[in-house]
Parts: structure tokens; C-alpha cells; sequence
């Protein structure tokens, strides 16, 4: 299948280029920066991006490929496209110059195309794109042409069609680039002739095929089913292709949303057909491991401890009545496997997420069907795949589930306040059309109790914080700015409704710097 390759320089946009060609109908892979070019070659991508990045290319330390990569790639004649720091970089290399400009460019701004053949085909004289940078390009080697500028960047844009190199200052990836998807198509399409071969009806059959060929017709699979979209998504995929030999093992650790024990069970029991469905209710033992903690990363590694414990012992009283089961199967989907160069590069640790991790007494063979998609390809799949709507637009839902929504000590007292209070929310939220227009929202319950007064009676209960942001993937987020009117009828439902709040409180912090979760 043809395929470009995103060479990864730090930038934050990397995972979206990658999914922007995607949605193109190409097939895209990122890859560090660094990659042996020989193993690149192997690859045989049709075409190259080198992404942008925080650095500067002159700085010592800044990445920068192997030593032989340009003349390799320009003699193996791949097409390369680099975007922002990769389009310092690729004149960096080649003998240009790069200059840092006193005010950084950020934002709008109208390019003013001066060939409008190739990269800028049916694109008009002007357009809009979106810069962000403090260096740019002022000088550049031979042989390359200037296809573009803005009224602060002479070099907004160059080619060089012998070398097959090419590069653009501003992010054609992101939304504020109209037209971006335009430019990368023709990237795609007119310079690097990549075929759409990338469709998801095709990776589904093969995907089927695959996992029919590894598994055999008789060896079974278990599967830690949580309920959310990619376990979800997994799950579907193995039951079509090997049916009842797949053992899903869902685990209520006591720590879920109102109802979703029950919501999961039907969905995957009475609709989807699932034969095999382990319901594991092990909230006692959760709930008693949990007792008197406080601090957020021990709540979580208990979690995440006793939840393998579960998981395993489970697994263990299956493979005495079903010696046939060989694999283990995960839904990692790709960005949880491909840290971006900046990501991977800060060790500051700010939180830590628990996913499942395989014990290692266990001698499974992993299967990861879904480790090549990105989340909005693994939504459609499970469209497809008749996956209830509810389960696919959910809104994520942490591992540590309700333990990290609880400030202090979690008891089933308050878990109970939190899971109707946030019932409440989502119930409101839904009514006013606003669920799927945001990223999350949440109740979060604080340990802190003040007066109020009901009827003729004083009260002293807990308080109840309202967490509700936007965001495109968790990496930075906006409180959601809610109607007044709205957010008053959430208040005075679960001030009215629920024993144990007489005060609700709405949290207005963007993250960064605060993050979205509390604890
Ligand atoms: P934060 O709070 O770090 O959250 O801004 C970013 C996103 O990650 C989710 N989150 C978690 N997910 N295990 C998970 O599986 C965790 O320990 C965890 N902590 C936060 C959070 O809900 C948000 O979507």
C-alpha cells in the first residue's frame, strides 16, 4: 500500500499531519527523526514530511537526521515536504540560510502564491494559513525556486523540482489553514503520486482475515473489556472473526459511573451477542484496598495492582476450563504506541496513567488489532461495526474510573454522592445538546463541608465541583464557557437531589496550567 512517512521533529502537530494524510485516504506512518535512512528507504514511501518542531536548526542540540539523509532520499528521488522547522531544516542542510526574527509570527496571515502549479494547484492568488515561528528562511541554496510569501516572510514557501524538495513556513495541517488539506493532497497526490488506497471497509476485512490466520480455528482469546470505545472496538473485531472463542473479562471495580456496569453488560450481552462475557463484580475488594488512601498516584497504583490481580485470577480459573486460550488481546491504539519526540523527550512525569500492562508470569501472546488507528478511525470502525452510539460518542472516562473525582478518602457513601450527582450533569448536559460538543464533563467530589440552609433547617454538607472543558485531545483544555441558565438547573438538581451537596461550584481553569482531572 503506498504510504507517506512523517519524520518526527518534536512539533505538537506531528500526530495530526499523520491523520490529515489519513483522512486523505493515504496510509501515513510517523517515525523519529532519527531513522536510519536505510531502513527508511526500506519503507519505500511514496512520499516524506519532515514535521515541525520547538527547536531552532542552528541550535547544536536541535534534531536533525542522519548525516546522509538528503542525499540518499534526493538520490532515491522521494519527494520531501517540510513544514516549518522541517523547512528551515531542509535549507539548513543544503546551504542555505535561516535567520531568527526579532518578533515571533503567530496566527493568521495571507499568503500571496507565486507558483501555482504543483503544491498550490487549485489554490487562488491569496490565501489564509496559519504561522507560528520566530526563525525563517532568507537565503536559499541553488536551484530552489520561491513558490510563496507573506508580507513579514519572503520564503513562506519553496521548491526545488530537481531534488524533489519542498517546504512551507506555515502549519497547512491544522483547521486555521483552510485550505491545508488542499496543499497536502497535492503533496499527496501530484508530487509524491500516492494512491488513496486507504480505506477503512478494506481494513476491516483484512483485519478479520489477520486475526482469523494468527488465532487458528480452535486456540481462545481473553480480553480486559472496560467499556470504552478501543476495548469496545477490539472486542467486536475478534467476536466477528472468532466468535464465542473470545473471553471478555469485565471487571466492576466499584469505581464506575451510575448505571455503567449494567449499561456494558446489555450492550455487549443482550445486543451484541457476546457468549462469553465474564462479569467480574469486585467492587468489596476494591473499595477495602482503597480505605483511608488519600494520595492520588498511590490510589492509582492500587488500582491498577488489584485490577491485574483480578484480571489474572480470572484468566487463570478460564484456562483450567478452556486450556486453548493462547492470547491476550489489547486495544492500544496508535498514539498510544508512537510518543512524539517532544513528549518522549520531557521526563517530568505529570501523572500516571494506568492502562493494563501484562503480568509477566503469563504466557500470553499479545494481539493488538487496532495498533495502527488513530481514535476517530477506531470510532468509525466501531460505527460499522454496530457499536451502540452511546458506548462510541462516550466522553473518555479515566482507568482509575471515580477514585481520581474523589479529593481524600473514597467510600462507597461518597461515590454514591458523586455518581449521582454526576448522573445529574450528563443527564442536564445531554438535554441542552451540548454532550457531544465537548470533550468532558464531570462531578468532582470535595471533601470540605459548608452551611447551607434547606426549609427551615441549616445544613453542613459536602461540596460538588462541575468540570466541564473542550479540547481536541487532552493535551490542552478550556473550561466549557456554559450558559448561566443551564449551569444554574445543574445546581439546583443536585443541590435538590442528592443528599449529602448543598453547594456546587464551577471550575474555570484552562489546562495547562491546571489539568483536566483533579487528582
Ligand atoms: P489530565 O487530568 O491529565 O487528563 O489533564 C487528560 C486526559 O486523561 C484522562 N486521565 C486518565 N486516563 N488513566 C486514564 O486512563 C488515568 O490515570 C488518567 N488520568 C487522567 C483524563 O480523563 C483526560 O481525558
Amino acid at each position: 500500500m503506498d504510504k507517506i512517512i512523517v519524520l518526527d521533529f518534536g512539533g505538537q502537530y506531528c500526530h495530526l499531519i499523520a491523520r490529515r494524510i489519513r483522512e486523505l485516504g493515504t496510509f501515513s506512518e510517523i517515525v523519529p527523526y532519527n531513522i536510519d535512512v536505510k531502513e527508511l528507504i526500506e519503507k519505500s514511501p511514496s512520499g516524506i514530511i519532515l514535521s515541525g518542531g520547538p527547536n531552532s536548526v542552528y541550535e547544536r542540540e536541535s534534531p536533525k537526521p542522519q548525516r546522509n539523509f538528503f542525499d540518499d532520499i534526493i538520490k532515491e528521488g522521494i519527494p520531501v515536504l517540510g513544514i516549518c522547522y522541517g523547512h528551515h531544516l531542509i535549507i539548513y542542510q543544503l546551504g542555505g540560510k535561516i535567520e531568527q526574527k526579532e518578533k515571533k509570527e503567530y496566527g493568521r496571515t495571507e499568503l500571496r502564491i507565486i507558483k501555482s502549479e504543483g503544491l498550490f494547484n487549485s489554490l487562488n492568488d491569496h490565501e489564509i494559513v496559519w504561522m507560528s515561528h520566530g526563525d525563517q528562511v532568507v537565503q536559499l541554496p541553488e536551484g530552489f525556486d520561491i513558490y510563496a510569501e507573506t508580507k513579514t516572510c519572503p520564503i513562506a514557501a519553496y521548491g526545488n523540482e530537481e531534488k524533489n524538495l519542498y517546504g512551507v513556513q506555515f502549519h497547512p495541517e491544522v483547521v486555521h489553514t483552510p485550505k491545508g488539506n488542499i496543499i497536502l493532497g497535492n503533496f499527496i497526490t501530484h508530487i509524491a503520486k500516492a494512491k488513496k488506497q486507504w480505506k477503512l471497509e478494506d481494513w476491516i476485512e483484512n483485519s478479520i482475515k489477520r486475526i482469523k490466520k494468527q488465532i487458528g480455528t480452535n486456540k481462545r482469546v481473553i480480553l480486559g473489556l472496560s467499556g470504552g470505545i478501543d476495548s469496545s472496538v477490539t472486542a467486536l473485531l475478534l467476536h466477528k472473526a472468532i466468535g464465542d472463542r473470545l473471553h471478555c473479562i469485565f471487571v466492576n471495580n466499584g469505581l464506575l459511573r451510575n448505571n455503567e456496569p449494567q449499561e456494558v453488560r446489555q450492550a455487549f450481552k443482550k445486543q451484541l451477542g457476546f457468549e462469553n462475557f465474564h462479569y467480574i463484580d469486585a467492587e468489596e475488594l476494591f473499595l477495602n484496598r482503597l480505605q483511608n488512601l488519600e494520595d492520588p498516584e498511590e490510589k492509582r497504583k492500587i488500582i491498577g495492582h488489584t485490577f491485574i490481580e483480578v484480571f489474572e485470577n480470572k484468566t487463570i480459573e478460564l484456562e483450567k476450563e478452556y486450556p486453548d486460550i493462547h492470547f491476550l488481546a489489547q486495544g492500544t491504539i496508535y498514539p498510544d504506541r508512537v510518543e512524539t519526540a517532544a513528549t518522549s523527550n520531557s521526563a517530568a512525569k505529570i501523572k500516571s496513567h494506568h492502562n493494563l500492562t501484562l503480568p509477566e508470569n503469563m504466557k500470553l501472546t499479545v494481539i493488538e488489532p487496532l495498533k495502527d488507528l488513530y481514535k476517530d478511525e477506531v470510532r468509525k470502525i466501531g460505527l460499522k461495526l454496530g457499536l451502540p452510539k452511546e458506548i462510541i460518542n462516550r466522553h473518555p472516562f479515566p482507568g482509575p474510573g471515580l477514585a481520581i473525582r474523589i479529593v481524600g478518602t473514597i467510600d462507597k457513601e461518597r461515590l454514591d454522592i458523586l455518581r449521582k450527582a454526576d448522573m445529574i450533569l450528563i443527564e442536564e448536559i445531554k438535554k441542552a445538546g451540548k454532550y457531544d460538543e465537548i470533550w468532558q464533563a464531570f462531578c468532582v467530589f470535595l471533601p470540605l463541608k459548608t452551611v447551607g440552609i434547606m426549609g427551615d433547617f441549616r445544613t453542613y454538607e459536602y461540596l460538588c465541583a462541575i468540570r466541564v472543558v473542550e479540547s481536541r485531545d487532552a493535551m490542552t483544555a478550556n473550561f466549557a464557557k456554559l450558559n448561566w441558565d443551564l449551569l444554574e438547573k445543574i445546581s439546583t438538581r443536585i443541590i435538590n437531589e442528592v443528599k449529602g451537596i448543598n453547594r456546587v461550584v464551577y471550575d474555570i481553569s484552562n489546562k495547562p496550567p491546571s489539568t483536566i482531572e483533579f487528582l
